[in-house]
């Protein structure tokens, strides 16, 4: 592997030496464990392991529940309750998988909102970065049929919904829309085929993340201050950063313990905290639900679906609604060339900080208005929030690259370590 240069990997014992010069996987996992990370990453770069675990944990507990899941419009609703009630620990399992769920998009909305501060999507990481858009954009489709299956009232519902929406494109939606559905409306076969790509994609998922790292392995990580690791010598690569095991190994998994912690008490205390309650009625055809919501981590989209409630020009108000839901979140992958400062990191942004935190208040302005049903003050809010989430992009960041005066940085990364810990000046260095 490519990438920030480390000390290479010597096979020590027999056996170590058998299977190098078979197969270098041990070479492999040399370099990905002791690879040099900056070392002042802080507390907002452990997202990734924590999203990590999270896909582990879903398909592991994912895979128990098929065992016991029956894909069919007349048993599914019955076996989750059987789930729930007669296979041992399944309530857990269960909990655990739609918690879990819960935990993978806090955490994926942390990595992402992480990486739009500190400028991680900027050049050299723009492969990492739209590689992360295409995992998210898996993760969505992964969630929306999952919550599918249990097939209770907002499963089916939102199923209705949701296909419906690829009927408002013009010649072809309707064909397609029927494709998905594997027939004129939600039904069994919806199920099924549904059922089959929840399986299947977490572990394109995994795929997609193994390329993931594979690309940041290869540029290095950023850090905090957005200034790149010195590589002109092995000497001041060292100086800028620490080897992943041990340091950030131990990092990580302190962190991850505290997540667990929080997990746990929603998986025992409130495990339905997260979920409908209309959900725990079985799906019925013929009883619209007074009000159908996603889940929580879909609802800004669902917000910016249902902003534009007029016709513009020829484009009828729900096919603009559905374009522009897609559309936001195509308008992320494009950031790393509408950004056009460059400075990386926003910590020496002035102004380009006002413009992050209004449009992270405006994600959670979008949340609530998905949440809400779309009357009263609703629908205009959530125009304006719309505006907002496309300006951000559109116009603030190439306009502020541009204009903005940004702060002093520190020269490296050294530099910035030592003032947040400066070295001890008796200290002398170790043998
Ligand atoms: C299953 C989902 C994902 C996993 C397991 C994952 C994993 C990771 C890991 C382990 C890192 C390095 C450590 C860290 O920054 O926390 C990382 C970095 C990064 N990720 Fe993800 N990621 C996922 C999704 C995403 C998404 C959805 C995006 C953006 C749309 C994204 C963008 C980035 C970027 C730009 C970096 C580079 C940050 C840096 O260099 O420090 N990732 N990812």
């Amino acid at each position: 592997m490519s990438g920030i240069p480390h000390e290479p990997y010597e096979p020590k014992t027999g056996i170590e030496k058998w299977i190098d010069s078979r197969l270098p996987i041990l070479g492999l996992l040399h370099s990905t464990l002791t690879i040099p990370t900056p070392k002042n990453l802080n507390w907002m770069w452990i997202w990734g392991i924590v999203l990590t675990v999270c896909l582990v944990m879903q398909i592991v507990t994912g895979i128990v529940l098929a065992m016991h899941y029956t894909p069919h419009v007349d048993q599914a609703f019955a076996s989750v309750e059987h789930i729930m009630r007669d296979v041992n620990g399944g309530w857990l399992l269960r909990y655990m998988h739609a918690n879990g769920a819960s935990l993978f998009f806090f955490a994926v909305y942390m990595h992402i909102f992480r990486s739009l501060y500190y400028g991680s999507y900027k050049a050299p990481r723009e492969i990492t970065w739209i590689i992360g858009i295409l995992i998210f954009v898996a993760m969505m489709a992964t969630g929306f049929m999952g919550y599918v299956l249990p097939w209770g009232q907002m499963s089916f519902w939102g199923a209705t919904v949701i296909t419906g929406l690829f009927g408002a494109l013009p010649l072809i939606g309707e064909p397609i829309q029927t494709w998905l559905l594997g027939g004129p409306a939600v039904d069994n076969a919806t199920l099924n085929r549904f059922f089959s790509l929840h399986y299947l994609l977490p572990f394109v998922i995994a795929g997609l993340v193994a390329v993931h790292i594979w690309a940041f392995h290869t540029t290095g990580n950023n850090n905090p201050t957005g200034v790149p690791v010195r590589t002109d010598s092995m000497e001041n690569v060292k100086k800028d950063t620490v080897p992943f095991w041990p340091f950030y190994v131990i990092k990580d998994v302190f962190a991850l313990m505290v997540v667990l912690v929080v997990f746990a008490l929603f998986v025992f205390f409130m495990p339905n905290y997260g979920g409908h309650p209309d959900n725990y009625i079985e799906a019925n055809a013929l009883a619209t639900p007074a009000h159908i919501v996603p889940e929580w981590y879909f609802l800004p989209f669902y917000a910016v679906l249902r902003a534009i409630t007029f016709d513009i020009l020829f484009v009828p108000a729900k096919l603009a609604g559905v374009l522009l839901m897609f559309g936001s979140i195509a308008v992320m992958a494009l950031v790393p060339w509408l950004d056009t400062s460059r400075v990386r990191s926003g910590k020496y942004r002035p102004m380009f900080k006002w413009g992050f935190w209004v449009f992270t208040l405006n994600f959670f302005v979008l949340m609530w208005c998905g949440s809400q049903p779309a009357e009263g003050i609703v629908p205009l809010l959530s125009l304006i929030g719309t505006v907002i989430w496309f300006g951000y992009f559109i116009v603030f960041l190439p306009v502020m690259g541009i204009t903005e005066k940004p702060l002093e940085r520190p020269a490296t990364i050294e530099d910035d370590f030592d003032a947040h810990y400066p070295p001890k000046p008796s200290s002398t260095p170790a043998e």
